[in-house]
């Protein structure tokens, strides 16, 4: 028998009992003629005393950090403490010891606050699995995992795999294809989402479905993004938009209870798209703190419009003057900025990732005196009516922006949640869900002249607004029957109600600019199967890693997945991708003709 118990299991209550442990070396201390060393497993660590004729072993064979160690002995009562762990007041004096096996050199400590750089633990990603710290990230996503299913299953949900090799499924983003051996010349693609496939199961009659899956899309990646990642990806049938937002609240909210202990009883606010781009200027907005996006312009009259344009020509901006918005942000108890802070606030801004001209203050003093960099153009009274118009209070620092509409309203968007930062208002341990609904059915593409689903094609209009696909110059007004969930300023998961009838799909598809013919190749599976009895049907699908690493205090979900690619979509551990013999490309048929960057 390996071991009777386990590296974090022994307590004082287990004094004097003989005990068999195995695990790995973490630390060796030697003192004379004793030695203590820390061993690890899954489960904690354990001090181990080894006495005068062992250490002789030791010294004949020393030992080094991550050896596989068994050893037995009787659990003791440490003269020396540790409350920092569970086992800190026992260690065992060890009686007899096995080497089980040998370890090189790690090329970093295993510790929580490890000297391994990023790519390194990536390449040793196995070492890295042994540190505590993403040892917690992995169980916490099996907890998230586990309480999903759990609430799924209570509420009838039936889990149904559905297959990887399939054909594309449009979720905006490239396919990853695999060649088919059998079919020359021809090509399946993974799965971007299962998204047909749930709707063909609600055809089959599997009213309520649900799949922890894997989704596979080919884009730029970030913090929160990998090529492949795990959807809680659920649909039912016979259901309404309040159903299913009902449904998924309490799933989120059981989730919160059961892996973090946190009682999130208040019903989630719902804001609609529009609400939501006005006052944060994102679709996804942080409201852990209540800044807000103050429109200015219409405010003003023409001529005190025409200040930011004669600010930016004073100082050479040109973009200001065609100022389509003028929006501020009032930032509370940062009256006192300096003004090296408002010029580092001000290039900030002027970075290519923001990429304003400029930023305009007002600093509303505590003693609720007026000072601002528009001082030439604005005096008190009008600075006073703009300071009313923030909402600002004294002691607030009001920081102001203009420009073309889009990209002004991202950087608004990107300084309050930068302000949000500083100021400490997004903490980590704080969770802050709520619902946006009401999305644009489409969004218009300049680059391809024509318009695309804000979602995907399958997604419904509004009711009582599906007469208007009919009629393209509305196609801008129509509005979808979709909801994303955001916690904490990210999407962790987005959904709608289907289309179910073969005509308005035919609309949709001739909408989004696709053919008969080419909506017939792509799609006639489905446009099939919504003329075999489909029932008005919807869904939603959880980014999973996005939530274990939001739930996980990082926005990185990268730490909560066991093996994840690096930002070039490499697996520097496995080396892949990597190039297939010639052999295999032969049974393939295909011949490469790669272009050398
Ligand atoms: P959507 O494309 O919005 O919807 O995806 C659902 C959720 O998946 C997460 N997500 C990602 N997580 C990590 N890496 C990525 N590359 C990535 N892309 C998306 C997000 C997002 O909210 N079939 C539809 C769902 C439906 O309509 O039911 C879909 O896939 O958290």
């Amino acid at each position: 028998m390996y071991r009777t118990h386990t590296c974090g299991e022994l307590r004082i209550a287990d004094k004097e009992k003989e005990v068999t442990l195995s695990g790995w070396v973490q630390t060796i201390r030697k003192f004379g003629a004793i030695t203590f060393i820390d061993m690890r497993d899954r489960y904690g660590i354990t001090q181990l005393l080894f006495g005068e004729s062992l250490n002789r072993q030791i010294d004949e064979n020393p030992l080094g950090r991550e050896f596989v160690l068994q050893v037995t002995g009787i659990v003791s009562e440490r003269s020396n403490k540790n409350s920092n762990i569970p086992t800190g007041e026992i260690e065992i004096v060890v009686s007899s010891f096995n080497i089980l096996n040998r370890s090189l050199v790690p090329p970093f400590t295993i510790q929580d606050d490890t000297d391994g750089g990023d790519d390194l633990r990536m390449k040793y990603r196995y070492l890295d699995l042994r540190r505590n710290i993403v040892k917690q990230n992995l169980q916490l996503r099996y907890d998230v995992n586990r309480a999903a299913r759990n609430y799924l299953h209570h509420q009838g949900f039936m889990d149904i795999e559905t297959p990887f090799l399939i054909k594309s499924t449009p979720e905006g983003a490239r396919d990853f294809v695999v060649p088919s051996r059998m079919n020359p010349g021809q090509f399946y693609a993974l799965p971007q989402s299962p998204q047909t496939f749930k709707q063909l199961l609600m055809i089959s009659g599997y009213d309520r479905y649900y799949q922890v899956v894997k989704c596979f899309r080919d884009e730029d990646l970030r913090a929160d993004r990998q090529p492949e990642f795990t959807q809680i990806d659920c649909e039912m049938s016979f259901v309404e938009q309040e159903d299913i937002l009902n449904t998924f609240e309490g799933m989120v909210k059981y989730i919160f209870k059961e892996v973090k202990g946190i009682d999130y009883t208040e019903k989630l606010e719902r804001m609609n798209w529009e609400e939501a781009m006005r006052y944060y200027g994102n679709d996804k907005p942080d409201t852990r703190f209540d800044i807000k996006l103050v429109e200015l312009k219409s405010s003003f009259a023409e001529e005190d419009r025409n200040v930011f344009k004669k600010e930016i020509e004073a100082s050479g901006f040109k973009v200001f003057t065609e100022a389509e918005l003028v929006g501020a942000i009032s930032v509370p108890g940062c009256s006192d900025y300096t003004r090296k802070q408002t010029d580092e606030l001000t290039d900030w801004v002027k970075r290519p990732q923001i990429g304003m001209a400029g930023l305009a203050y007002v600093k509303y003093n505590k003693d609720e005196s007026l000072k601002s960099s528009i001082d030439k153009f604005f005096d008190e009274s009008k600075l006073k009516m703009l300071a009313e118009k923030c909402g600002a209070k004294p002691g607030d620092l009001i920081l102001i922006l203009a420009g073309k509409e889009e990209r002004t309203r991202k950087a608004l968007s990107d300084l309050r949640l930068e302000m949000g930062e500083r100021l400490g208002l997004r903490k980590p341990d704080e969770f802050k869900l709520l619902w946006i609904i009401d999305f644009p059915l489409f969004e218009y593409s300049e680059e391809d002249g024509r318009y695309a689903a804000r979602h995907h094609p399958f997604t419904s209009p509004k009711p009582e607004q599906v007469h208007l696909l009919d009629d393209p110059s509305q196609y801008g007004n129509i509005k979808a029957n979709a909801y994303d969930m955001v916690l904490n300023g990210n999407e962790i998961g987005g959904g709608s109600i289907r289309i179910f009838q073969r005509d308005v799909q035919e609309k949709m598809f001739a909408a989004l600019g696709m053919s008969k013919e080419e909506a017939q190749n792509k799609f006639g599976f489905l446009l099939g199967a919504f003329e075999y009895g489909a029932p008005p049907h919807g869904g939603i699908a959880f980014g999973f890693d996005r939530l274990c690493a939001i739930l996980g205090g990082s926005e990185s979900i990268r730490d909560f997945i066991a093996f994840p690619k690096n930002n070039s979509g490499r697996d520097v551990m496995l080396d892949a991708p990597s190039s297939i013999d010639e052999k295999q490309l032969d049974e393939l048929q295909i011949r490469l003709d790669v272009k050398k960057s």
